[in-house]
């Protein structure tokens, strides 16, 4: 393993913004974690984990150490009944992991497929798309105590999951290194198909009992239709979350604008689509410095033009206040700013 000074991290961002570690190393095995600790704290250099850096807008300069978990490693640890409990290490891509566990026949995370980045970051923030969450299939997160150099295991109902939220993403930020998943999967074929534009695709391709490779294929289809390639326009998927509001405001609102999707929250609540927000404010297909809203999916901030990270930020800045001033609604952004 390998510490290196001044790295660039523009391959290592979706957003492709020029940054620079100021130290850097990549970790795949429990020794690997724990030289990276002692690396930093023997010269005072405070951590920063990079992941897939899909969901990530960086600064030009990060300080201190930036560690990149690599490797990929999925195992079947137990079957119990038609259950599987299937151990991932952080540094895996997700996507291929989705793929390989739809093949060996554990299934549950088709509607996931197409996900940017890795697996150690996929709970931080609880990646979910067409009608499923990866909090729903996570067993727990094997962790790093970075501070004490401990392992240790954390259940999923202790995670904090909520909507593109846990505690891994709040107080656990700089505490905790995800170095591995135990996902619960299930041998049996079944499908989730409530998200209504999943079920449409379905039923247009007339697949009337759907097949989980099925569901992979069409999520797969409808990602690629809509939301921009980040291997050819560089983009963090979703830059902004969807605000969720009271349902009396959200009938406020759609009393006002009655084509604006509203959701129905568990809690009672309502998620109003951002998207929807953003076009109608005129911003879809906005551009400056280089970066802009995405002509394809309003909930994405594109960068063809290598604009910084600031310049990213000051563009969700307009945007932000745009929606604002024009529905009341204040929008909150979905990936994680790192370095100045
Ligand atoms: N819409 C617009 N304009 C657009 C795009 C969408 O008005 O440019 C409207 C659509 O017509 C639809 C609504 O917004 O009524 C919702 O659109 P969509 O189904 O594309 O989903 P979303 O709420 O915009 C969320 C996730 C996506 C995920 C999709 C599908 C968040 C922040 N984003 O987007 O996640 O793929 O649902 O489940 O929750 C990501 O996080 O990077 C991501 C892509």
């Amino acid at each position: 393993m390998q510490f290196e000074r001044d790295v660039s991290l523009e391959g290592l961002n979706t957003l492709g913004v020029t940054s620079r570690a100021e130290n850097f190393c990549r970790v795949e095995s429990d020794a690997d974690w724990l030289a990276a600790i002692d690396y930093a704290s023997s010269r005072g250099l405070g951590i920063t984990l990079l992941g897939g850096g899909s969901n990530v807008v960086l600064g030009e300069q990060l300080r201190g150490l930036v560690v990149h978990p690599v490797g990929d490693d999925i195992d079947l640890f137990e079957q119990r009944g038609d259950d599987v409990l299937v151990d991932v290490l952080a540094g895996t891509e997700w996507d291929t992991l989705v793929r390989i566990c739809n093949q060996r026949g554990w299934f549950g995370l088709e509607n996931l497929v197409s996900i940017p980045g890795s697996c150690g970051a996929a709970p931080v923030q609880n990646i979910g798309a067409y009608g499923v969450e990866i909090a729903e299939f996570i067993e727990s997160v094997r962790v790093l105590d970075l501070n004490t150099r401990e392992f240790s295991v954390v259940k999923s109902q202790d995670c904090g999951f909520a909507y593109r939220y846990s505690y891994f993403k709040g107080p656990w930020r700089t505490r905790y290194a995800i170095v591995g998943i135990r996902l619960r999967l299930s041998k049996t074929p079944t499908v989730n198909t409530s998200y209504a534009a999943l079920a449409q695709a379905l039923e247009n391709a007339e697949l009337h009992a759907p097949t989980p490779v099925d569901v992979l294929n069409t999520v797969a289809a409808i990602r690629a239709a809509k939301l921009p390639d980040v291997r050819r326009v560089p983009n963090s998927g979703s830059f902004f979350k969807n605000p969720i509001v009271s349902s009396e405001f959200a009938q406020h609102l759609k009393a006002l604008h009655p084509d604006l999707p509203v959701y129905a929250v568990d809690d009672g609540s309502a998620k109003l689509a951002a998207a929807h927000l953003i076009e109608a404010a005129g911003l879809k297909g906005y551009q400056h410095a280089g970066c802009g809203i995405s002509e394809d999916h309003a909930l994405v901030l594109v960068n063809p033009g290598q604009a910084t990270g600031a310049e990213c930020l000051a563009l969700a800045e307009h945007v932000i206040s745009t929606v604002q001033s024009a529905f009341g609604v204040t929008l909150d952004i979905e990936p994680v700013v790192m370095g100045a």
